[in-house]
This record gives structure tokens, sequence and C-alpha cells, in this order.
């Protein structure tokens, strides 16, 4: 067999597999791509990119400003079908964007169920919502909400689509310290029960080690550098291992860490 009709092969198996309507436990690929490009007015801004997730794996991705990542993102959620290269994604899909994107003239619940496929019932929100934690502000408007509750709300829109991929783009950026928290503890609970691939872009490091499996660095419009987070959670920032990978990372984003000593010294 020649090459070539091998890599067929393995793609239309790997298609396949990826069609199904929910893939078995722990097996297959949830992200397959393949010398991706995507320019802008001739600057490529992503240029000749690869990268593989597995299924279930959490994978977070830091890059500076402008490298590129949302568009990445927005690729990988068939947004933006302008490319070069080769995009496999599982069929069932979310993303969750920084800004929670809510219609003010729809209740939580018919936002939930916003662009789903047939006539599902308030019940398929009020799941999703109650495991957000918003089980109380199912009939709330948009606007009535919290910045943190917004956010949640816009997770359990994710939820609803029951996906093998979960697509996060900086979902906490906008929220105050506190509540960041506790929406990061939110989203490692849902992934750990819902065991869907994660890809989390994120200019937070420590948010990055302490969610992600594997944390990718974006830079040249490829995936520069990657590094694996070899820790049982919940993790502990302090932990030796990821204050190692926190300066690796941010060597490789360019900024000097500052001493740990600095960063916590409150008087
Ligand atoms: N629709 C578009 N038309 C023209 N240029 C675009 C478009 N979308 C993105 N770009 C450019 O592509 C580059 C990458 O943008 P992108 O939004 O992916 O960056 P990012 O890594 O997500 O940055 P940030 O961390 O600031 O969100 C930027 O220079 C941006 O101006
Ligand atoms: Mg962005």
């Amino acid at each position: 067999m020649s090459s070539l009709e091998k890599d067929s092969l393995e793609k239309d198996s790997l298609k396949k597999e990826l069609g199904q309507e929910k893939e078995g436990e722990g097996g297959g690929a949830a992200v397959r791509v393949r010398s991706l490009t995507r320019s802008f007015d001739g600057r490529a801004v992503i240029d000749d990119l690869q990268l593989d997730v597995p299924a279930g794996e959490f994978v977070a991705l830091l890059g500076r400003s402008g490298c590129g990542k949302s568009t990445l993102l927005r690729v990988l959620a068939g947004l933006d079908r302008e490319i070069e290269g080769e995009v496999l994604v599982p069929r069932r899909k979310a993303v969750a964007f920084q800004a929670p994107r809510l219609m003010p003239w729809k209740r939580v619940w018919r936002n939930v169920l916003l662009g789903l496929p047939g006539r599902p019932g308030r019940a398929v929100a009020e799941r999703a919502l109650k495991e957000v934690g918003l089980g109380h502000r199912i009939d709330a408007w948009p606007k009535t909400l919290s910045g943190g509750e917004a956010q949640r709300a816009s997770l359990a829109r994710a939820l609803v689509r029951e996906p093998d991929l979960l697509l996060l783009d900086e979902p906490f950026g906008a929220l105050d310290a506190l509540t960041r928290i506790t929406a990061q503890q939110l989203v490692a609970e849902l992934w750990q029960r819902r065991g869907c691939a994660v890809l989390l872009v994120t200019h937070d490091v420590e948010e990055a080690l302490l969610l992600a499996d594997r944390v990718l660095v974006m830079d040249g419009g490829v995936i520069a550098h990657q590094v694996r987070v070899d820790r049982d959670r919940p993790r502990d920032i302090a932990d030796p291992l990821l204050a190692e990978l926190r300066t690796e990372l941010l060597d490789r984003l360019g900024v000097k860490a500052p001493e740990p000593a600095a960063v916590h010294k409150v008087a």
C-alpha cells in the first residue's frame, strides 16, 4: 500500500470515529489538525500548524496577544472555514467566549437553548443551569445576572450541546479574582464529570497549570512549545513542579517570572 493510500484510509477511519454521537471512553482523538494555515490580508496568522488532542484531554493554550489563539479556536469551532490544511473535530463541540454573549431579550433558560437543533424543552436548560449552580436563576433576565453568573449561563449553554470538545476562549478573563477561582473550579468539575476534551485559551499561566493536562504556547503561527503537567488534582500552585513549569512557560512567553515571595507578599 502506498503511503498516500494509507494516509487516506487512516483519515477515513478517524473521520468515522469523530462523527459518532459519543466516542468511547478514553478512545480516539478529539482534535487533529494538519498543516493549518489561516491568513488575513496576505499575512499568515496561523502558519502550518499541527495539533492533536486526544479525547478527554484538558489542554490550555497560552500565547502573546495577537498570536492567533482566538483564530485557532474559531477554526476548531467551525466558525471560520477560510483555511488551508486539514482540521478534524468531533461533531459535538461547543464554544464559550470571554463575553457571555447572552441575548438580553430572552430569559436565561431560553438563552441556554439558543440555536440547539430540535425543540428541546425547558427541562434540558434547567438541568444544565443546575449543573453550573444557577438553578435559582432559570427565569432571570440576562441583565440581572452578575458577571460570574452570566459566565456560568454561557457555560450551561455550552453543556446542553453535550460536547465531546469544549472550546473556551478566556472565559474567566473578565471576572474578579474570587469569582474566577470559583469558575475555574466549576470548569474542572464539569470536565471531570463530562469527560470531554477541553481547549482553554487563557493569559493566566497559573490557571493553565492548575487546570490542564498539557499546556501549549502558540508563537509564530504554530504550537511552539508544550509542557505536560503530571500532577493529580486538586493542585497546589506552590508545588515545586508547577513553579518550575511556570518559570519555563513565562520564559517562553517572553516574560521574566517575578519572585514568588514578591508576588505573595502582603505587607
Ligand atoms: N477577521 C480578521 N481580519 C483581519 N485580521 C484579523 C481578523 N481576525 C484576527 N485578525 C488578526 O489576526 C491576529 C490574531 O488574532 P487573534 O484574535 O487570533 O489573537 P489572540 O491570540 O486571540 O489575541 P488576544 O490574546 O489578544 O485575544 C491579530 O493580528 C488580529 O488582528
Ligand atoms: Mg483572543
